[in-house]
């Protein structure tokens, strides 16, 4: 029984330096030391053993049992302290590294686009106005002369609130709300959305407008000739060639399209410029006298000039953004570029 214990106490040992966790370890313990273990197993036999010597096995007994449980707590200490190691090791905190910034927006390419263009009006002296976007067919159509049987209404393909009442389908509007707040003279910009009920890749239902206005004595088409070469000229560099086109928009008379020369490739004709050299990006002309005559000014007078551009086209040209969609779809990977 002695040599059993003997070889008990020296692969128990054994057994326990080798265990790789603390759970291993107590899986151990119970199988040494627990009630069904193996040292209960060899004390089981102790009645067989002659009377003299059972002290002695006794006594032996409990030194392995002892020795048995001074290996598992040395064990414990040595798996215990790896564990705290490794966490502090995977928790700890690289002070030399350097810092995670926060990310950091910017404007949207249309806002930013249309602050450039209104500051170029803002720096000739021109101010700063705005209207609702829920507009009246007053203001939206009649009041720019053009009545409900006129031709030009279909082309806007309006959305209607209610009888009466449109989003309006151009910034125009905001010309009379000015000029019935205001005598003349006026030099104003209006930016804001619009809407039309049209979908492909370079229309959008809602999208954004620029629109200028100036009314004072003697402007002649001179003016508005000067105004937007100069415009042009800032915004789109100092060769940018300009044509103004004859056309037709109820409110102005005469009026014209402006266009300017091919920014991609300077008018030899590409595809962005269908292969005309030429790229139009806003309406003009002189003011309607009838649309005087709905804001009370007197056409005798006064004369003025208006014009009215899209922002969205505008922005696309300068970056050759091929599809309006992409201003709006709000993907970062198109967005940041700008
Ligand atoms: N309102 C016109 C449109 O949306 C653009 C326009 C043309 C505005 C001529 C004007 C203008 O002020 O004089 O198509």
């Amino acid at each position: 029984m002695q040599d059993r214990l003997k070889r008990m106490q020296a692969e128990g040992i054994a057994e326990i330096a080798q265990a790789p966790d603390t759970r291993a370890l107590d899986d151990i313990r119970v199988a040494l030391l627990g009630r069904k273990g193996a040292l209960t197993e060899i004390l089981r036999g102790l009645g067989t053993a002659p009377p003299d010597q059972r002290p002695a096995i006794g006594k032996a007994a409990n030194a392995v049992k002892k020795a048995l449980e001074e290996a598992i707590d040395a064990r414990k200490t040595v798996l215990e302290t790896q564990v705290a190691r490794r966490e502090a090791r995977e928790t700890a905190v690289d002070m030399s590294l350097p810092g995670r910034r926060p990310m950091r927006g910017h404007m949207h390419l249309v806002p930013q686009v249309a602050e450039e263009i209104l500051g170029i009006f803002l720096e000739l002296g021109f101010q700063a106005a705005t209207g609702p976007d829920v507009e009246t067919e007053y203001y939206n159509f009649d009041s720019l002369n053009t009545p409900p049987d006129h031709p030009a209404r279909d082309l806007h393909d309006t959305f209607f609130v209610k009888p009466g009442v449109v989003l309006r389908s151009h910034t125009s509007p905001v010309q009379m709300r000015v000029m019935e707040k205001h005598a003349p003279p006026v030099a104003v910009v209006v930016p804001g959305r619009v809407y039309r009920n049209d979908y492909d890749a370079s229309h959008s239902p809602m999208f954004y407008q620029i629109e200028g206005l100036l009314v004072d004595k003697g402007v002649s088409f001179a003016d508005l000739k000067g105004t937007l070469l100069l415009f042009i000229h800032r915004f789109f560099g100092p060769d940018t060639e300009m044509r103004f086109r004859p056309h037709f928009f109820p409110f102005t008379e005469p009026s014209a399209e402006v266009d300017i020369s091919c920014s991609v490739c300077k008018g030899e004709g590409c595809r962005l410029c269908k292969n005309t050299g030429w790229l139009e990006i806003l309406g003009c002309g002189m003011v309607h006298p009838v649309v005087f005559g709905y804001a009370g000014y007197d056409c005798e007078t006064y004369t003025g000039y208006a014009f009215g551009l899209g922002i969205d086209r505008i922005a696309m040209l300068r970056h050759a953004i091929d599809n309006i969609h992409h201003l709006y779809e709000n993907d970062l990977r198109f967005l940041e570029q700008f």
